[in-house]
């Protein structure tokens, strides 16, 4: 029986042309800045989104520490939607190893409003701590892979900017978002003074993310990168499976957005599961499971059991992520097998 594996992008293999481009990437002392494949990615990256400079990092969480350890002091104060990945998952190092306090606010389908923000920002009192960077997520993985709009972007960012604070985008899945709306990375790139993409996602790579904004801040990210140990030396090895991602990868995610359509619409029609179609805006499907009379830990091992991996995904949830190891027959016969299952 075939495995049909939904639990995230983070599963996806690299493609053939990946693993060629590995065996004759052109070498060298990336610290240095003397590795011709990184310096292409980077500036591909950055000529991608319109910014002055990039930065290869190897992985999202590295991205995300190293812009906010750029953008804020100890005891800075960090906006941030109360589930973000970065609050969430990432260990706590926004306190940990930045030394800012998070401030959240609760959003709707992982966004918050302008007047939201504008309400949490407090006048400078010596009693505060100095409220410096919003974070935004891109599309936001606990919301279920749902898109900010450029134009919501734009907005949360004036009231940002307009208090001198400065926007961070936590964009692992960024491409989602521009291929579902159908816009340029551009167009959020202009609002924001930083984002922080994954090759290793939807993209497919094996390693990697960049992090992108003007050259006062890559200058940041990079002597923050060789603090935590993330100065690579031969990096092109990294980079020139992300050269190909970003040449031949990005367009064929609206085939994951398809298959995750397909799946969501195809599981609500299962008894006792139930999706909300209006969250299911990229590659991730959240399905409430609680009319199976499962639990979601039992429904996920069964699942697992013929050949179904998901995730489970808080208490009576759990997380199908489309991907370029899924096809549309992988999805018709998850859904078949999963119809079985719970039919028996
Ligand atoms: C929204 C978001 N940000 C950041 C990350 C962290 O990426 P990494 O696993 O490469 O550290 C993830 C990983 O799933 C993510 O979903």
């Amino acid at each position: 029986m075939r495995l049909i594996d939904l639990r995230s992008d983070t599963f996806t293999l690299p493609t053939k042309e990946m693993m060629d481009s590995i065996q004759s990437a052109e070498l060298g002392d990336d610290v240095e800045k003397e590795d011709p494949t990184v310096n292409q990615l980077q500036e591909m990256s950055a000529d991608m989104f319109g910014a002055e400079g990039a930065l290869l990092v190897t992985s999202g969480t590295m991205g995300n520490l190293v812009s906010l350890m750029t953008h804020c002091r100890r005891g800075d104060e960090v906006f941030l939607e109360s589930e973000a990945h970065i609050y969430y998952y990432e260990l706590g190092g926004v306190s940990a190893l930045v030394g800012a306090i998070p401030r959240l606010i609760k959003g709707n389908g992982g966004k918050f409003s302008p007047e939201q923000l504008e309400a949490s920002i407090r006048h400078q009192d010596l009693h505060y701590p100095i409220p410096s960077l919003v974070c935004i997520e891109n599309t936001h993985n606990r919301a279920g892979g749902t898109v900010w709009t450029p134009r919501e972007v734009e907005e949360v960012s004036k009231v940002a900017h307009d208090h001198g604070l400065k926007v961070h985008c936590d964009g692992a899945r960024i491409f989602n978002a521009a291929v579902a709306l159908d816009v340029d990375v551009k167009e959020y790139m202009r609002h924001l003074d930083s984002i922080t993409f994954c090759l290793s996602k939807g993209l497919s790579c094996p390693i990697g993310s960049v992090v992108v904004g003007n050259s006062e801040f890559i200058e940041g990210v990079t002597r923050a990168r060789k603090m935590v140990g993330g100065g690579m030396r031969q990096a092109g090895v990294v980079a020139a499976p992300g050269v190909v991602a970003l040449q031949n990868m990005i367009g064929r995610l609206k085939e994951d957005h398809r298959n995750a359509r397909r799946m969501a619409e195809g599981l609500n029609d299962i008894p006792g599961i139930s999706v909300d179609l209006d969250t299911v805006q990229t590659n991730i499907v959240l399905a409430d499971i609680t009319g199976t009379g499962w639990d979601v830990d039992y429904f996920v091992n069964r699942a697992c059991k013929i050949g179904v991996q998901v995730f489970e995904f808080g208490a009576t949830k759990a997380r199908f992520v489309t991907h370029y190891g899924i096809d549309e027959q992988d999805v018709d016969d998850a859904l078949a097998r999963l119809r079985r299952l719970l039919e028996r």
